[in-house]
């Protein structure tokens, strides 16, 4: 089977399976397919983390995802922050840190409590909503724009170019492919990197383009990986958080009385949605993964929403229960964790507090339907509906 087919991801099957593999430890091999040289994957949490641990031999500057091919590396290895490693990385990662940090979140908190909750009170006005393709895009699109410092005149045109070209392939976006507004927003941004290269602000923007150890190709590399990697993740995070909220009846009810509640949550509602669904790494000398040796220069896949469902961690793993231990990997192990964790974190505080507020029950309505993508696990829609408190 070539794990890689974005098909079987359509299939509500592939959670007894990810919970299988994971409790068999499995170590399995797809061949050339979706990746031009085929790819071990590892699904167990020990597994995961043994691939993406910090002095593990491995390597993300091929590439981190399927598709990888040895002879035709990832361009953007070595530039770009998530296909990094050694020095290049610590250098981006420490630029780029301090616009993505704990501090960083906790000073946007009250401005993004004040979005989220109006998103919210006119989503239940409305009485319910597609949130995968409306309330789910919007959030993480208007933190990354304040992050890199566009202008508030400009934020509703990108916020909506970044809705476009990450949006996925919808009849809803036939007015502009996601190709042509990944590209329009690039040009946008490369005209952005220019400006503040005349008049720096405190962005994110102006503190890579404002540093000589990077060149264009390099600013704007990263400028679209926070924008990938804030968006396409955290809005399948929030419309999955819907979706968990609608199958644990009195959960709202419960944040209500327990504010406190909130962390606890908001770390099931990563663990339980897994929007990230795999990262590869390649092998940089052979490798012992439990019954199987991984030659130097294979690739390895590890499946995070498995490592998330691996039984002898999490009971009963596909119920949505808040209060278990933060141990899951959905934003990742090891040097890549995922930089944007605080912001994420402080987006789903935001909505779980506002949903309390304004929010009596959620259902589902219909359906819902989900990516076809081996890469993020999320919605394509997902049609709920709000009783108001
Ligand atoms: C890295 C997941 C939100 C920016 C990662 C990685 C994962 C992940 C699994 C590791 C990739 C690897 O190991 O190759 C998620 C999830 C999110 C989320 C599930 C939301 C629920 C965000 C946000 C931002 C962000 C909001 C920025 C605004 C990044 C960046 C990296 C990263 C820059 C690269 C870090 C590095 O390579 O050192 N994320 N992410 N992410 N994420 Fe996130």
């Amino acid at each position: 089977m070539d794990l890689g087919d974005p098909d079987l991801y359509l299939d509500p099957g592939r959670f007894a399976r990810w919970r299988r593999y994971a409790a068999d430890d499995a170590v399995l091999w797809s061949d050339a397919g979706t990746s031009p040289g085929g790819f071990w994957s590892v699904f167990s949490l020990a597994g995961c983390r043994a691939v993406l641990a910090p002095k593990a031999a491995f390597t993300s500057e091929y590439g981190m995802m399927i598709g990888f091919d040895r002879d035709h590396p990832d361009k953007a290895g070595g530039g770009m922050l998530v296909v990094a490693d050694g020095p290049r990385h610590t250098r981006l990662r420490s630029v780029i840190m301090p616009f993505l940090s704990r501090a960083m979140a906790e000073s946007l908190e009250d401005t993004v409590r004040q979005e989220v909750r109006q998103l919210v009170a006119d989503a239940v006005s409305a009485g319910g909503l597609d949130v995968a393709a409306s309330l789910g895009p919007v959030i993480p699109a208007s933190v990354v724009c304040r992050l890199l410092g566009v202008p508030a005149t400009d934020r509703d045109m990108l916020i909506e170019l970044t809705s476009h070209a990450f949006g996925g392939a919808d009849s809803s976006f036939d007015r502009m492919p996601p190709d042509a507004a990944h590209s329009e927003m690039i040009l946008y941004l490369a005209d952005l990197v220019a400006e503040r290269r005349r008049s720096p602000g405190d962005d994110l923007i102006s503190a890579l383009a404002g540093d000589p150890r990077f060149d264009l190709r390099e600013v704007l590399l990263n400028c679209d990986n926070v924008l990938v990697g804030g968006n396409e993740t955290t809005r399948h995070a929030i419309a999955g958080c819907f979706h968990a909220l609608a199958t644990a009846a009195g959960t709202l009810d419960r944040l209500r009385t327990d504010p406190d509640l909130v962390g606890p949550l908001v770390e099931e509602v990563i663990r339980w949605t897994s929007p990230a669904m795999h990262v590869l790494r390649v092998a940089t000398e052979d490798v012992e993964l439990p019954g199987q040796r991984v030659a130097s220069g294979e690739a390895v896949v590890a499946w995070l929403p498995a490592a998330n469902r691996d039984p002898r961690h999490f009971a009963a793993a596909d119920e949505f229960r808040p209060g278990r231990p933060a141990n899951h990997l959905g934003f990742g192990y090891g040097p890549h964790h995922c930089l944007g964790a605080a912001l994420a974190r402080l987006e789903l505080r935001a909505l779980l507090l506002a949903l309390a507020e304004f929010v009596d029950s959620v259902s589902v309505v219909g359906e819902p339907v989900p990516l076809r993508s081996n890469l993020v696990h999320g919605y394509r829609h997902l049609q709920v509906r709000l009783e108001p408190v």
